[in-house]
């Protein structure tokens, strides 16, 4: 079986990696994201494609994208975190690569790795959130991602939870990823420091008092060090998640939900507090099986690692036409 590349565009980030049959990485590569430009972000893709194929020989291509994919996995219809509107992504790609190319939804991608490689591998319905930029989501059924009628099923981060709440770059107010993302963690971070709380007077140490320098990595790094501001704001952040999953249990009775995305390296940081407000607001508690909360086990490599594994299917589907 060939190789194939998995590309992930996150909202901050851009991971990539060539992978096996198996779900092994043989190499990855990272960048930032150039968050305004579309030809800027496949600029970047088809320079990591074309730099891994130095050394691999590359089958075909997978690209995750934190945006609306249509049903024929093509455009990216709209991305409220990065410039696509109604973009042909995978037209764009493959005429400049000359690969085959399969274009899915980041989340997605990372759900359908997990469920086959990683934390809900051994369960039929795996429910699935990436905590970065915003919250992505899947809905992972017998190994299949369940697309809805247009392809863009799983939008689960711009569910409303709170009315005329924070603004959200998709144009609405009050999404859940403005209370459970990386964003809302760093947001409400910078907003403590601003403000000169008292409490915040490590995290402002660490960024020489400029709270536009805080990352989320550094405000996970703080609470494992003991920050007790720090610990707070993950709690926080794992209390919303945890009612919010709540509500998607409600919904599709999950074997399994899994937590991924930049946040959840904080593991039980978060994850208790997640927990906890989980089994608090879970409807008919007591009376039901509860679905184990887990944090995603291919950790960042998720979603380029399920991106890849779409691919493969693509390039034997291009074989078997050809
Ligand atoms: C987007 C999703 C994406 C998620 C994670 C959300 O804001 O609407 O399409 O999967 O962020 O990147
Ligand atoms: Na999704
Ligand atoms: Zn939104």
């Amino acid at each position: 079986d060939p190789l194939t590349v998995g590309i992930d565009i996150g909202g901050s980030k851009v991971l990539a990696g060539v992978v096996d049959q198996a779900g092994k990485v043989l190499a990855t590569e990272q960048r930032a994201t150039p968050g305004r430009s579309v030809l800027a972000v496949e600029e970047t893709i088809v320079e990591m494609v074309q730099g891994f194929e130095q050394t691999y020989d590359v089958a075909a291509v997978g690209i995750g994208a934190a945006g609306f994919v249509d049903a024929t996995r093509s455009v990216v219809t709209f991305s409220p975190h990065l410039a696509w509107r109604d973009e042909p992504l995978r037209a764009a790609i493959a005429d400049r690569v000359k690969l085959p190319v399969v274009v899915d939804n980041d989340a997605n991608a990372a759900a359908l790795a997990e469920s086959r490689f990683g934390a809900g591998a051994g369960h039929r319905l795996v429910l699935c959130v990436t905590l970065g930029t915003g919250i992505g989501g899947a809905l992972v059924i017998d190994h299949r991602v369940f697309r809805g009628a247009n392809g863009m099923a799983g939008e689960f981060g711009h569910i409303q939870v709170v009315e005329d709440g924070h603004r959200c770059p998709c144009g609405n107010r009050g999404c859940w990823e403005q209370y459970a993302s990386g964003n809302a963690l760093v947001r409400e971070a910078r907003e403590l420091i601003l403000a000169g709380s008292p409490h915040a007077h490590r995290l402002s140490e660490l960024v020489g008092g400029d709270p536009a320098q805080l990352t989320g990595p550094q405000i996970t790094q703080a609470a494992r060090d003991g920050d007790p501001l720090s610990v707070e704001l993950l709690s926080d952040i794992g209390r919303w998640l945890g009612v919010g999953l709540a509500g998607m249990a409600a919904a599709f009775d999950p074997g399994c939900i899994v937590v991924g995305g930049g946040v959840s390296a904080a593991g039980d940081l978060l994850l208790v507090p997640t927990r906890e407000a989980f089994s608090r607001a879970l409807v008919g508690r007591g009376y039901r099986v509860e679905p184990p909360i887990v944090a995603a086990a291919l950790g960042p490599s998720a979603g380029f690692i399920g991106a890849a594994d779409m691919a493969r299917s693509a390039a034997r589907r291009s074989r078997r036409t050809r």
